[in-house]
């Protein structure tokens, strides 16, 4: 098609679409070199068989934080013939990140012979991981049994706290699978800010009434979404000795601003930090449009938005930036309020006769 028209900038509009593209190319190449995040200081290792260990967490001295209250240092100990992560000696499953850790913690087991008599058991426990403290909304704290009772014993707001359950059932007819709710497993929720935590199962009647199906009494914490009651447990329990728990974890005992101030402060750069309760310290989180470990001095890198989903329109090519990205329109289009449209590529001939200039447009989609 050949027609006239008043094309103004149009040429010169299709060159600097073409040239950007170029350079979205190289930039794109760039960022995706710089993928994989550091997660421990230089020369540390970052995970114990298949659990990452990130900084503050450190396997051997000099890779993991010190703090007056509160060591970080994971054992990772092949004694079982596989790299086992633990904390305390409580088995660690995962570490995130964002401060939660996933532990196997001892369960309170008190069971007993037919004739009453106590067995050798695990009974009085202690949370023995001083200043990580138990997640109040990941975990529950369960006894089962049908001649069960429990404490939960602790520091709240400086005072000894004591809470606990009870559960007393004749028959196992009147269990309800999947229910924890009195017959057979009671569950509490745990108070927010208890410390020195220690917790025990007991029995009122040796089990005497109940052993032919529940010799035994068991109190432990466990993930809320990893618990459903059976039947089964109530003989089934003695076998596990362990139950997955979620741990919080945050650096100190005081806020951001203090620590910044003492120059305990060890958040890195572009990331943010927050207080957690007071006296329970602080974590790091890096900031929008980064991502990686926030208490390493440069753990926060960069994201290449384009590279993790797609984030522009059709017709529309992703530019990563450093903390965020833009769309620009693919060559041969330009954009009208975000979305992109066919350019018409136009040439432009000026004819100077006499006086007069003539100005011919072809125009071509
Ligand atoms: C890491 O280890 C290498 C060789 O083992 C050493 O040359 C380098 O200095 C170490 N870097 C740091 C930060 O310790
Ligand atoms: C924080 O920890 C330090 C060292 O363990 C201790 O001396 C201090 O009293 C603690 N502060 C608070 C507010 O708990
Ligand atoms: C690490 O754990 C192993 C096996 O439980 C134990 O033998 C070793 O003493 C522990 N090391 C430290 C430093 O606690
Ligand atoms: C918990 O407190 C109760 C009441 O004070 C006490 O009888 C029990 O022995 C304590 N249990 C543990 C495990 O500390
Ligand atoms: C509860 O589950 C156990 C197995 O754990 C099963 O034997 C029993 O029949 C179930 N009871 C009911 C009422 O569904
Ligand atoms: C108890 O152990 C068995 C066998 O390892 C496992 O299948 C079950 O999920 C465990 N129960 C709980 C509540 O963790
Ligand atoms: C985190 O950083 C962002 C941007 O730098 C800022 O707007 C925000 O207020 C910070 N949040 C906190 C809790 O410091
Ligand atoms: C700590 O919490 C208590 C109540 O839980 C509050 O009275 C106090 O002001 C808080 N202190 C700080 C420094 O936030």
């Amino acid at each position: 098609m050949l027609f006239w028209e008043n094309s103004g900038a149009m040429g010169f509009h299709s060159m600097l679409v073409l040239v950007t593209w170029v350079g979205v190319m190289l930039t794109a190449i760039m960022a995706a070199a710089a993928i994989a995040y550091p997660l421990a200081l230089p020369n540390c290792s970052d995970s114990c068989g298949d659990v990452n260990i990130p900084y503050p967490f450190g396997t051997t001295e000099g890779c993991y934080r010190k703090e007056e209250s509160r060591h970080f240092l994971i054992n990772c100990s092949e004694s079982s013939g596989h790299p086992q992560p633990t904390l305390w000696n409580i088995d660690v499953t995962r570490i995130s990140i964002e401060g939660e850790m996933d532990v196997m913690m001892d369960s309170s087991i008190n069971c007993y012979d037919q004739s009453g008599t106590p067995l050798p058991t695990n009974n009085e426990l202690g949370l023995q991981v001083p200043s990580f403290t138990v997640s109040v909304t990941k975990n529950k704290f369960v006894a089962v049994g049908c001649d069960t009772y429990t404490f939960l014993n602790g520091t709240l707001k400086d005072a000894p706290f004591t809470t606990g359950c009870q559960s007393i059932c004749n028959d196992k007819r009147q269990i309800v699978n999947g229910s924890c709710s009195g017959i057979g497993c009671c569950h509490i929720d745990i108070p927010e800010g208890l410390t020195k935590v220690r917790f025990a199962a007991y029995s009122y009647k040796s089990h005497k009434d109940v052993w032919s199906f529940n010799p035994c009494s068991f109190a432990f914490f466990i993930q809320e979404d990893k618990f459903s009651f059976s039947l089964a447990y109530l003989t089934s329990l003695q076998n596990n000795r362990t139950f997955p728990m979620v741990l919080d974890w945050a650096i100190g005992n005081e806020t951001c601003e203090v620590a910044r101030n003492k120059g305990n402060y060890i958040c890195g750069a572009n990331s943010n930090c927050s207080d957690l309760k007071n006296g329970s310290g602080y974590r790091c989180k890096c900031k929008k449009g980064y991502d990686g470990n926030p208490y390493l001095k440069d753990g926060c890198q960069d994201i290449d938005e384009c590279n993790v989903e797609k984030k522009c329109l059709e017709k529309q090519i992703c530019v990563n930036e450093v903390g965020s990205y833009h769309c620009l329109c693919i060559k041969g289009y330009h954009k009208v309020e975000e979305v992109c449209v066919p350019s018409r590529s136009s040439l432009t001939i000026y004819l100077a006769v006499g006086e007069y200039i003539y100005c011919m447009s072809i125009s071509y989609d």
